[in-house]
């Protein structure tokens, strides 16, 4: 095999660091989820820990998907191993829907009255409900990584 036919393929090492930043993505995740778990009487406390990590988490994301769109999975998985191709199709609409919802919250968070803590509440359940949807989203992705390696280098095509 010459050096542009090696190039047509998935290289392991861009599938590889896709891996290692999720597992990084998934400390962002942690830091957030973290503050969610306080005790509800500390409500007010907790949002003045948590704005920061999720401005940090929504930062990470962005550009976290902006070099996941250019890297392998989602540029040569898809043409190679077109069984994939619509679930990727899937997973790529939903950076934008998941930085919208991060942007949001973190938007809604400046109107939040803290004294009203039913209000407080929601927005918790509006983020966990967000972490819960990167968890899922990273997941599928990470499946499909792996599915692709043990295709390329496992028991081939
Ligand atoms: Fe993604
Ligand atoms: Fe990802």
């Amino acid at each position: 095999m010459d050096d542009r036919e090696a190039n047509t393929k998935p290289e392991d090492s861009s599938l590889e660091s896709i891996l290692d930043e999720h597992r990084e993505c998934m400390r962002f995740v942690a830091e957030v989820e973290a503050c969610l778990d306080e005790h509800p009487d500390r409500e007010g406390r907790w949002m003045g820990r948590l704005l920061p990590k999720l401005e940090a988490l929504a930062g990470t994301l962005r550009s976290h998907f902006q070099e996941e769109e250019q890297a392998s999975l989602y540029r040569e998985v898809p043409e190679r191993f077109p069984r994939f191709a619509d679930r990727l199709q899937r997973l790529a609409s939903e950076h934008a829907e998941i930085l919208d919802r991060a942007s949001d919250l973190v938007r809604r968070s400046g109107a939040l009255d803290h004294t009203r803590i039913h209000e407080l509440r929601e927005f918790n359940a509006g983020v966990q409900m967000l972490v819960a949807s990167i968890r899922r989203h990273e997941a599928e992705e990470n499946e499909v990584v792996l599915s692709a390696h043990w295709q390329e280098f496992g028991e081939g095509d």
